[in-house]
């Protein structure tokens, strides 16, 4: 596999965005392809069978496209596809899990609180993950949520109602960390901070792209001169969802 190949990165939509900035943060001299699968998202209220159809496709589409390693930029198709994935692809297959590892450790003890799809929470990957990790954590799937980054809506009204509604039954918890399990919602963290003042926001993104850069380090496949490059792809209509995954590469978060 040619080193100066780009490395494919998917989500469901716009999400999987905050992962590849902090990608790009890390491997800045990489070529990125980004591939949003806007068109049928969301993948978190499918069935776990639609979510790996889904995902092998667009794994196809970025595999034409000569890729020499992927990276599921989405929690919940990491959960519903990667062993297919990785069982099915001859290049390096990096996932994501909601960032209940970390954040056990750093308040340990404490009780987190995980948001996520309820496609991730529903899966056998977060029960394992739950087991080992979860002992304080609550769950809250948010059905309904990256539709509103999905739309660029990244504030406003209406999103925090909706964010009032599903954080209602932990107002009155002690929270020591809450994980945003789902990668539109790190788009979010502004809007969720002002409802849940004081207690830090964990992600599991930039662990994400540490594991990206260690896997092609160890296969040296790194590009070690010239400038990197991103480009953006998607199922959905062109017109709205390229500039507003540029939008969203941009924005500080
Ligand atoms: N961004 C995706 C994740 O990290 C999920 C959004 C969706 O429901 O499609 O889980």
């Amino acid at each position: 596999m040619d080193r100066n190949s780009a490395i494919g990165i998917f989500d469901s939509g716009v999400g999987g965005v905050s992962v590849l900035r902090d990608a790009v943060r890390l491997l800045p001299r990489e070529h990125f392809l980004y591939y949003g699968d806007n068109l049928n998202a969301p993948y978190g209220t499918k069935s776990e069978d639609t979510i790996r159809t889904l995902a092998t496709h667009v794994a196809d589409v970025l595999l034409s496209c000569g890729i020499k390693a992927l990276l599921i930029a989405c929690n919940t198709a990491t959960s519903a596809a990667v062993a297919a994935l990785r069982a099915r692809l001859a290049i390096p297959v990096v996932g994501m899990e909601p960032a209940l590892k970390p954040a056990s450790f750093l308040w340990r003890g404490g009780r987190i609180l995980v948001l996520a799809t309820p496609a991730t929470l529903r899966q056998q990957k977060y029960q394992a993950l739950s087991e080992k990790y979860g002992e304080h954590a609550v769950v809250q799937p948010c059905a309904g949520l990256m539709e509103f980054v999905e739309a660029g809506e990244l504030s406003g009204e209406r999103l925090n109602a909706y964010l009032k509604d599903v954080l209602a039954d932990y107002e009155n918890v002690q929270l020591d960390a809450v994980v945003l399990g789902c990668t539109h919602y790190v788009f979010l963290k502004r809007a969720i901070a002002a409802l849940l003042p004081g207690v830090p926001l964990v992600d599991g993104n930039e662990g994400t792209a540490r594991r990206l850069k260690s896997l092609l380090e160890q296969g040296d496949m790194l590009r070690t001169q010239g400038e990197g490059s991103v480009r953006f792809m998607t199922s959905g209509d062109e017109s709205v969802f390229i500039p507003l995954m540029e939008k969203l590469y941009r924005i500080p978060v």
